[in-house]
């Protein structure tokens, strides 16, 4: 093993102890809904997904919200984080498991309609294996709500961060998501900005829909933003 990789392999650890431990959501959205989580619950609405599966979902208030607005049943999540998934599924009585990424290897190809992240793969150093994972297991629609900072990748928190993208929770990365789809030869159907508060790395989120075939949607004027296939 070189000392790169041996780095790496410390590194994911690390990360995964951090968010393991870390009680760093609080358990519902506190002030009411914000825009993002509205907006990506709107958008899976408009989808229409059977199922949707969403990695690191904490407590599930996002699978909650998208539950309620799309009068779906078959909702369920993952995270690493033992209290959050314990609140879950005690207080939304959600379909939670505490796992990561590694967790995703129970699942059967093409398991969930719609599979999505919000704020996750920035915690992940490396998360080219869980994309391959995620898209192994979403049938039509992959969501991800993840920062993107100057089409690169690096650390956020650490010293290649670039402008006010500095200081955010420690494990905290960017990474370049076109490079990862091109390589899952995923195609982007929707990308727009999505501000996840109005400082700092929040700035830098965007909502990137992926479809693994034609999309399908109602309503297709409600959309935020412009389709770039169909
Ligand atoms: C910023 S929070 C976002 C939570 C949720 N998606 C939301 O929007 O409310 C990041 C979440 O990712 C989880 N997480 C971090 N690394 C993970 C991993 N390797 N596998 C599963 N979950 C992970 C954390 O426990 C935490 O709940």
């Amino acid at each position: 093993m070189t000392e790169e990789m041996g780095s790496d392999i410390r590194e994911s650890a690390d990360a995964k102890t951090y968010w393991r431990s870390t009680d760093c959501m609080g358990l519902g959205y506190g002030g009411g809904v914000p825009y993002y989580a509205d907006t990506v619950s709107s958008i899976v609405s408009l989808l229409s997904p059977a199922s949707v599966f969403e990695f690191g979902c904490n407590s599930g208030r996002n699978l909650d919200l998208i539950a309620k607005k799309s009068e779906l049943t078959a909702v369920s999540g993952i995270d690493i984080n033992e209290a959050s998934i314990k609140y879950g599924v005690e207080h939304y009585g959600l379909d939670l498991r505490v796992g990561d990424e590694l967790a995703l290897d129970d699942y059967p190809d093409n398991r969930w309609d719609l599979v999505f992240t919000i704020s996750v793969l920035d915690h992940i150093p490396d998360p080219v294996a869980t994309c391959t994972e995620l898209n192994r297991i979403a049938g039509r629609y992959l969501l991800f709500c993840e920062p993107c900072v100057h089409g690169g990748e690096g650390r956020i928190d650490g010293e290649h961060a670039e402008g006010d993208v500095s200081k955010t929770a420690p494990f905290s990365y960017y990474h370049d998501y076109y490079r990862i789809f091109r390589e899952l030869s995923l195609t982007r159907v929707l990308d727009i900005a999505l501000p996840t508060s109005c400082h700092s790395v929040g700035m830098s989120y965007r909502l990137m829909l992926c479809a693994k075939g034609s999309l399908v949607m109602e309503n297709l004027e409600d959309l935020p933003g412009t389709l770039l296939a169909t």
